[in-house]
């Protein structure tokens, strides 16, 4: 189902954290700014942190579309095992469908 962008917007203070949406900033995580259709692994100006499982996911073809999202937040040490995000998952099917609007959106500050 369609999320909703505007609630993504709240869901995403879990991730705020770590990652920036709206500016190709990064945190302690890539910025998510585009990630929506990008290879994993691939934030030009995060390569030197990413972890080898992340980069070999994206060389290996895994590329961040909305199915792949939903179930990456929703059990990411699953969904590319010995990745190095903190973040145990969402558990909220429609607060996954809503933080992929937000992000889809190519959010504004
Ligand atoms: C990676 C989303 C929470 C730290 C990623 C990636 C996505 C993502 C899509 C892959 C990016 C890429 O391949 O370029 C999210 C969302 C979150 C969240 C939507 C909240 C629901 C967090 C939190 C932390 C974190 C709370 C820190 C405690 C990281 C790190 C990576 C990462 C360090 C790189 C992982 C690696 O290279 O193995 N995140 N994240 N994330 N995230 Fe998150």
């Amino acid at each position: 189902a369609d999320g909703d962008a505007a609630l993504g917007k709240k869901v995403f203070n879990r991730c705020i954290a770590c990652h920036e949406a709206a500016t190709e900033r990064d945190k302690v995580g890539p910025h998510l700014l585009g990630v929506v259709g990008r290879t994993a692994g691939t934030a030009e100006s995060f390569l030197g942190h990413y972890s080898q499982a992340m980069k070999d996911a994206g060389a290996a073809g895994l590329v961040w579309d909305e199915a792949n999202l939903a179930v990456y937040l929703h059990a990411p040490k699953l969904k590319v095992p010995g990745n190095k995000m903190a973040f145990a998952g969402l558990s909220n099917d429609a607060d996954i469908a809503n933080v992929i609007a937000y992000l889809k959106a190519d959010p504004k500050p």
